[in-house]
């Protein structure tokens, strides 16, 4: 028994002073293992006469657990202070400020967009979107654009398929196809803005053959000219931060609106330069009407019980009088340079979505 207690505080020392986990497994190999120094003790008992070899068989089994524990409690300590050394190595400060220099930014189309989403989310519009490739009948005919129609020419269409039982495929001219996939799938009332790449045959300074659009659809049985006029006048008030900014409706034509508006916000060109806010002069921005019965119609809606109001904005040219950027064609350059000066920090969101709008 002697022997025992020797054997005991040997394995015991030699376990709290295993420094790793490798170290742990040799003690636990020439303790516990096959031949280790425990296992031996237990093949002893087979010399023993019966008595002896209960008590001793006792004794043995009770160091064998004893043994067991020590080394499982060591080998979870020596797991959790692994643990902490990696955690303090790899320590990051997550406190730190963003490094100072800039690697990417967001364009300013990316930003514009953000921007109006922002201004109509708090309105209550929700974003819809429809394919770039566009069948003829939703880009123009449901439009209440018909075949012979002179818009059809002013907007020099991207043609994709010649006529194909019928149905012609173009890239879409403006992105108000999507009131009519809105309308077919969905029932009033309907709240939407639909931001996208639109396309026409035109490339000079002021128009680029893609080109982006922001359309709005309002359906409902109550809506009237004066909620197309005071939304779109807070939306021109809030994207341009300028309180009293003047906003000005000017009688239009759109096929797919009746009536329909332009809207103009103020500016002076005093000095050479633009200025939008109060001034002498008018800018515009925007069209805008009332849908036109015959587009609800054409999408399965009574138009004796529903009424709403549409319009749609350039997205380029929102960004260039806001940021004044001079040139539409630098949009698309891809020049790094005019990105470091006219993009946006990737972390700088709208700031308009704390405003009050209304
Ligand atoms: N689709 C028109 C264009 O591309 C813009 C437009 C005008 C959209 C009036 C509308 C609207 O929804 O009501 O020129």
């Amino acid at each position: 028994m002697q022997d025992l207690e020797a054997l005991k505080s040997e394995l015991t020392a030699a376990i709290d002073g295993a420094g790793d986990l490798d170290a742990l497994e040799a003690v636990r190999v020439a303790a516990l293992g096959r031949k280790g120094s425990v296992t031996g003790l237990m093949k002893t008992l087979g010399q023993l006469d019966a008595d002896e070899r209960k008590a001793a068989g006792r004794a043995f089994n009770a160091l064998k657990d004893e043994i067991a524990e020590a080394l499982e409690a060591r080998r979870t300590a020596l797991s959790a202070s692994g643990l902490d050394a990696r955690l303090a190595e790899e320590k990051i400060d997550v406190t730190l400020p963003v490094r100072p220099e800039r690697r990417g930014c967001v364009h300013p189309i990316s930003q514009t967009i953000d921007e109006v989403i922002a201004i109509f989310g708090e309105m209550g519009f929700t974003v819809a979107e429809g394919p770039d490739i566009e069948e003829d009948w939703y880009n123009f005919t449901a439009l209440n654009i018909p075949q012979d129609h002179p818009a059809r020419q002013e907007h020099d269409t991207f043609y994709i398929n010649a006529e194909k039982e019928g149905r012609r495929m173009v890239l879409r001219t403006h992105t108000s196809p999507v009131q009519i996939r809105t309308m077919q799938s969905q029932k009033p009332p309907i709240r939407i803005i639909v931001p996208g790449r639109t396309y026409r045959s035109d490339h000079d300074a002021t128009h680029s053959p893609m080109f982006h659009q922001v359309e709005g659809l309002v359906v409902d049985e109550t809506s009237h000219m004066g909620h197309l006029k005071g939304c779109l006048m807070e939306f021109c008030r809030a994207f341009f931060g300028i309180d009293d900014l003047p906003v000005r409706f000017r009688p239009s034509y759109f096929p797919f609106t009746e009536p329909s508006a332009e809207v103009d916000i103020g500016c002076t060109r005093e000095g050479g330069g633009l200025k939008i806010g109060a001034g002498d002069d008018w800018l515009e921005i925007l069209g805008s009407g009332m849908v036109n019965p015959a587009v609800l119609e054409n999408c399965g809606i009574d138009s004796a019980k529903y009424q709403g109001f549409a319009f749609g904005m350039g997205v380029e040219r929102l960004a260039m009088l806001k940021y004044g950027i001079p040139d539409l064609r630098t949009f698309y350059d891809s020049d790094i340079r005019w990105l470091k000066h006219f993009g946006f920090a990737p972390l700088d969101v709208p700031s308009l979505l704390g405003r009050t709008v209304g």
